[in-house]
């Protein structure tokens, strides 16, 4: 498994752990950052994960040529189409529809909100200015749309009055927190099928 990362790396630092502690059936053999200060490369150093950095701040190429030098890491780690999953966990990019079909449906995605509800950037933003009572987060296998694929989980968070974007992201983080893991565990253990836009789930009980 690859995890890839832009930031602070917390939903990262959430699978790694539950991967040692819960013996979820994966091997995390890299995390790889567009961002060389992200302070989850850190993190994931202090777990015994390998991390690499490929800066896309200056990259002058395409999309594509961007997320075929992330490819030859995945592949130099192991992390192949066939066996490898590729969890996006806070990274800010939208990755190319090259990348996607090569890993067509080994790559995951967790976002702030329930989707379709509140894709794109802000999420927790867009939730509170909406004025919505309810919010929370989904895990989805990641399609060529901004956040559009197959939702695996959700998870809703009631929004309290007086949330601040601060507030309720901090509720909907530690959510996440909670169903990333539970999302990975099920991939890996060949639970999850897709039937076109919907996931079927068996033995939903952990
Ligand atoms: C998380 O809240 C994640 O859901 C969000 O970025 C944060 C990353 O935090 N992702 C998106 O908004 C993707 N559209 P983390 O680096 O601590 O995991």
């Amino acid at each position: 498994m690859g995890i890839l990362i832009s930031g602070r790396g917390s939903n990262m630092e959430a699978i790694l752990v539950a991967v040692k502690k819960q013996n979820i059936p994966v091997n995390p053999t890299v995390v790889i950052s567009n961002n060389e200060n992200a302070k989850g490369l850190k993190i994931a150093q202090r777990l015994g994960v390998k991390t690499e950095i490929v800066p896309s701040s200056g990259f002058k190429g395409s999309r594509w040529d961007y997320d075929r030098k992330i490819i030859r890491v995945l592949q130099k780690h192991e992390v192949t189409p066939n066996n490898g999953l590729v969890c996006l966990a806070g990274f800010m990019r939208i990755i190319s529809p090259g990348f996607i079909r090569k890993y067509k449906n080994r790559i995951l995605n967790i976002h702030p909100a329930i989707l379709p509800s509140f894709a794109g950037l802000h999420a927790q933003r867009q939730a509170l200015d909406y004025g919505v009572k309810f919010s929370g987060c989904t895990v989805h296998f990641v399609d060529v749309g901004v956040d559009t694929g197959p939702i695996i989980l959700q998870s809703p968070v009631q929004v309290r009055d007086g949330d601040t974007e601060e507030t309720l992201s901090k509720r909907i983080l530690q959510r996440e927190h909670k169903i990333y893991p539970q999302a990975v565990r099920l991939v890996a253990e060949g639970k999850v099928t897709i039937m076109g836009r919907k996931t079927i789930i068996r033995n939903l009980d952990r």
